[in-house]
């Protein structure tokens, strides 16, 4: 596999293609918004500067990197020639079956199309296109470029060839793949939503503040963030998405979105990107 076409550059587009491209691989990287993708590659920019600056690339890799990508406002010559074509769009099932459908079309029959939903089933998503056992889901992690997990899941029609091919992908992107089922929130947000909930619950129950249950993570358990700084980076509105697909997915109370997380998304509250969550962030 050489052409990956990537699809959608906010966050994890944009670390996809940063990834693909720095291990000698041709991105094509589409997205509707011209603006959008300028920004992405401003961002891929600073992310290789941030890693020069360590001394983990030299300039040289800098700049083959940024050289291993091509943007592209228009689906079908952006993924016409793809080997594989990983979708990272909103995280919407109607647009997602929708590009599904259109790749269907563009693709040829040995393309394999990869989505890194975080929760949307791919069994369904590949119900739309013409060679399901070619769809399966290639989860990554943010940011791209530093988290060594991929998670592949495999549809119900994922054939045995696409799944290998796309574990053997992933170490040549030195990533660790594992290798899951398609049931709702596979396994990382499967187990990941419920405690960022809890902790979105201890809090609205008053047991502790945010730099507590934050604190008692990150020092109590090694976690890298705590809980409710790790739900401000991913989104609010992601993390509410992601756990109304397993509320309704299992119909267990266990998965219930908090109150709090409820009304911190509908006033806009959504974490980083918003400018505040459980944090400030101007
Ligand atoms: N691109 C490239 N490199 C980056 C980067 C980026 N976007 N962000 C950070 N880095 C690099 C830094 O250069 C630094 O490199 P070195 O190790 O070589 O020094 C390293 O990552 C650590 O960064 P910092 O020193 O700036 O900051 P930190 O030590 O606080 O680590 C973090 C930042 C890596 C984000 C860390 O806090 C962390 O691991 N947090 C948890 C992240 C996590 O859980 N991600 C999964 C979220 S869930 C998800 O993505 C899936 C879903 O479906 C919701």
């Amino acid at each position: 596999m050489k052409n990956i076409t990537v699809i959608g550059s906010g966050t994890m587009g944009n670390g996809i293609a940063h990834t693909f491209a720095q291990h000698g691989f041709n991105v094509a990287l589409v997205d509707i918004n011209a603006d959008a993708l300028n920004r992405a590659i401003q961002t891929i920019t600073n992310n290789l500067d941030r890693q020069l600056k360590k001394g983990t690339i030299d300039e040289k890799q800098k700049a083959d990197t940024l050289n291993n990508i091509i943007t592209h406002t228009d689906l079908i010559t952006a993924a016409a020639n793809a080997d594989l074509v990983i979708e990272a769009a909103t995280e919407n099932s109607d647009i997602k079956l929708k590009l599904f459908k259109q790749l269907s079309e563009i693709c040829g029959d040995d393309t394999i199309l990869a989505s890194n939903t975080s929760s949307i089933s791919i069994t369904q998503i590949a119900s739309v296109t013409k060679k399901p056992e070619n769809v399966i889901g290639m989860h990554f992690m943010n940011p791209v470029p530093v988290m060594k997990l991929v998670e592949v899941i495999r549809g119900y029609a994922t054939s045995n060839v696409v799944t290998q091919k796309v574990m053997e992908l992933a170490q040549q992107l030195d990533k660790n793949p594992v290798e899951v089922n398609d049931y709702p929130g596979f396994v990382a947000n499967r187990i990941l939503m419920p405690m960022i909930n809890e902790a979105i619950y201890t809090l609205f129950e008053g047991v502790a503040g945010v730099n507590e249950i934050d604190t008692v993570m990150k020092l109590g358990m090694a976690h890298p963030m705590g809980p409710l700084q790790l739900a401000d980076f991913i989104g609010l509105d992601v993390c509410l998405a992601i756990l109304n697909v397993l509320y309704s997915g299992f119909g267990n109370q266990k998965y219930a979105p908090c109150p709090l997380l409820v009304n911190m998304v509908t006033a806009g509250h959504l974490g980083v990107k918003s400018g505040s969550g459980f944090y400030k962030y101007i």
